[in-house]
């Protein structure tokens, strides 16, 4: 089946040589993208920018900014049966982007910022798409009951909640700690391991809950 994975930071340019972004690495996104592959399916990557190679067999879409990144899911969500939405979108970006190099001269400046699009929140409500849904969810506390909101107001199938308050897990690191929201409340603990033996075991359970939507695994 084909399936869509967003992944890693976006840019919100400030002026033309600053942005606005954040730590996201990518690994998550990018070993869902090499497990998906190794599993038998056609797999489209929207990327953030990030500093790893795209995995072999797989069809990269490079995008900078969360506009850019909400226009790539719209052309290309059509025909796909799941998409995991692994990207940490910029929830901001500055009002107006300077068209020139900002000089300093105030001891203060202030910038102005309005929200971006909010990408998987349109997956049901704009873009009508019907097939299997994962988001991620990174909170530092109720992890489970914020989790399991996001799940119902953004119509997901499937929430990845993780603690980003614990050290070494999630944002930037190699390894990753998470629990699944499912809904009608059911939840799974997956114990902490490397992004790349989660994403296995991530693309498994998807790609079951797929085939077999009863399934409890
Ligand atoms: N996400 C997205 N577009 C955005 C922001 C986030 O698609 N503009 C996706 C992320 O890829 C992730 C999920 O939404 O799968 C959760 O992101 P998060 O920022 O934690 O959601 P919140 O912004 O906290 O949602 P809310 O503020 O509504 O609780």
């Amino acid at each position: 089946m084909r399936i869509l994975i967003t992944a890693g930071p976006t840019r919100e340019p400030i002026d033309p040589v600053r942005f606005l972004s954040n730590r996201s690495s990518g690994r998550m996104g990018y070993a869902l993208a090499e497990a998906a592959h190794a599993a038998g399916h056609e797999v489209l990557l929207i990327s953030g920018p990030v500093t790893i190679s795209p995995p072999l067999g797989v069809q990269l879409v490079r995008i900078e900014t969360a506009r850019e990144m909400y226009n790539a899911v719209q052309a290309h969500l059509p025909g796909c049966a799941a998409a995991i939405f692994s990207a940490a979108v910029a929830d901001y970006r500055p009002a107006q982007a300077a068209t020139q190099k900002i000089k300093k001269s105030a001891t203060t400046l202030t910038l102005e910022l309005e929200r971006t699009e909010d990408i998987l929140g349109s997956v049901r409500s704009q873009f009508a798409f019907t097939g299997f849904l994962v988001g991620f969810a990174a909170e530092t506390e109720n992890l489970i009951a914020h989790a399991q909101d996001k799940l119902q107001r953004k119509g997901c199938d499937l929430i990845i909640a993780n603690d980003v308050s614990q050290s070494g897990i999630g944002f930037d690191s190699t390894e990753n700690e998470v629990t699944l929201c499912f809904p009608l409340g059911k939840t799974t603990a997956l114990p902490r391991q490397s992004k790349t033996a989660l994403a296995h075991e991530l693309i498994h359970i998807i790609s079951s809950r797929i085939q077999s939507p009863a399934s409890s695994i």
